[in-house]
C-alpha cells in the first residue's frame, strides 16, 4: 500500500502549472450548449431596454432576426423566444393566433438563420390580461389557474409555434399533464418528428423578478404557488415531476431556477441518465451579477463564468443564459 499522505501526496503537484490545470479539467463551457432567451415585441427597429437586465431589450420582430445571426454567428446553442403581445386577454389568444408576436418572431429568425435552433416558450403568462399561466376561475374556491382547461390551450399554443416555424417547444407552466396535451396536439397535425423540452422542475421563485418585468408578466393578483414548485418542498418530489413529464413524452428536460437549485440539477442528472438536462440560469441570477459588476463589488466576466462552470458542474449540459453571447466572445 503506497502511503497516499503528506508528504508523498501532494495535490497542488496538479496545479502549480497552468496547462496541468487545463489538462486535468473535467467541465468545460461551449457556446453550442448555451441558449440565448430574447423578448418579441410589436413594432419595427425597437429596442426597449429593460432596466432590471442591463445588456437586454424587448426587440421588435426585425432586431430579433439580428439577434438570430449574430446568436448563429457565435456559434451558440440556439435562441428561445418569448412574446409580448400588443393585446393582452383572459385567455392568451395572441399566443397561438397566426399572426401573433412570438409566430412573427419564429419566421424572422428562421429566415435569418435557418440553421439555428429555435426554441419557443409555450406557455401563457406573458399573453394573459391577469399575468397568471392559463385560464382562470374559481372552481377550487380560490381564483387559480384551471389545469385542464388551460392543457387544451396549451396545445393550440404549441402546435401553433410548431406551424410557425419553431424546431423545439418548452413548455413552462407547470400544468399537470401539459407534456402529454401538448405531444398530443403536434402528433396530431404531423409534428411527431418536434422534440419537447419541459421545464419540468420549476420552482415557485423570487429570482424570476427581472424576467417579469421583461416580459411584462407579473400576476395582477396572487402568485405562482399553487402551480409552480413551492422550494420547501422534498428534493425528490422534483423527481417526481421529471418522471411524469417522461412518461407524457418530454425528449429533454429542465430544472429552473440554476444556482439555488444545483442540488436538484445533480438529483436530476443522477437519476436519469441519458436524458438530455437543461437548466435556466434565470433572471435574478444575471441581475443580481450586473447589479453588484456595476458597483465594483465584483468581476461579472469571473463570475458569470463560474456560475455557469457550477451548473455544468452539477450535471446540466444545456445551459438558457442571459450570458449566453457574453460567453461566446469570452471563450474565444
Ligand atoms: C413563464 C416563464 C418565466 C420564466 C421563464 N418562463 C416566468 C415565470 O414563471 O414567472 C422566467 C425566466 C427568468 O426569470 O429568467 N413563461
Amino acid at each position: 500500500m503506497p502511503d497516499s499522505r503528506f508528504p508523498t501526496t501532494r495535490l497542488r503537484r496538479l496545479r502549480y502549472h497552468p496547462a496541468i490545470r487545463s489538462l486535468i479539467r473535467e467541465t468545460r463551457l461551449d457556446p453550442a450548449s448555451l441558449i440565448l432567451p430574447l423578448f418579441a415585441r410589436p413594432g419595427k427597429a425597437v429596442r426597449q431596454p429593460i432596466g432590471s437586465m442591463p445588456g437586454h431589450a424587448q426587440l421588435s420582430v426585425d432586431l430579433i432576426a439580428e439577434e438570430a445571426r449574430e446568436a448563429a454567428k457565435l456559434g451558440l446553442g440556439g435562441i428561445i423566444l418569448f412574446g409580448i403581445p400588443a393585446e393582452k386577454d383572459p385567455v392568451g389568444r395572441d399566443s397561438y393566433s397566426e399572426s401573433g408576436i412570438v409566430q412573427q418572431a419564429i419566421k424572422a429568425a428562421k429566415d435569418a438563420a435557418p440553421n439555428l435552433l429555435v426554441i419557443t416558450d409555450v406557455c401563457f403568462c406573458e399573453y394573459t390580461d391577469h399575468g397568471h399561466c392559463g385560464a382562470i376561475d374559481d372552481h377550487t374556491g380560490r381564483m387559480d389557474v384551471n389545469n385542464d382547461a388551460t392543457l387544451e390551450l396549451l396545445g393550440k399554443q404549441a402546435l401553433s409555434h410548431a406551424q410557425a416555424g419553431a424546431d423545439l417547444v418548452a413548455p413552462s407552466g407547470m400544468m399537470d399533464g401539459m407534456v402529454g396535451a401538448i405531444r398530443k396536439a403536434l402528433d396530431g397535425s404531423g409534428f411527431t418528428h418536434l422534440p419537447i423540452l419541459s421545464y419540468a422542475a420549476k420552482y415557485a421563485s423570487s429570482f424570476y423578478g427581472p424576467f417579469r418585468e421583461a416580459a411584462e408578466s407579473t400576476p395582477k393578483f396572487g402568485d405562482r404557488r399553487a402551480y409552480q414548485m413551492d422550494p420547501a418542498a422534498a428534493a425528490e418530489q422534483a423527481l417526481r415531476e421529471v418522471e411524469l413529464d417522461l412518461a407524457e413524452g418530454a425528449d429533454l428536460i429542465m430544472v429552473k431556477p440554476a444556482l439555488a437549485y444545483l442540488d436538484i440539477i445533480r438529483l436530476v442528472h443522477d437519476r436519469f441518465p441519458g436524458v438530455p438536462l437543461a437548466a435556466y440560469n434565470v433572471s435574478g441570477e444575471f441581475a443580481m451579477v450586473k447589479a453588484a459588476a456595476q458597483h465594483g463589488w465584483i468581476d461579472e466576466r469571473a463570475v458569470a463564468l463560474e456560475s455557469l462552470t457550477a451548473i455544468t458542474r452539477a450535471g446540466a449540459r444545456i445551459i438558457l443564459t442571459y450570458w449566453a453571447k457574453d460567453v461566446a466572445r469570452w471563450l474565444v
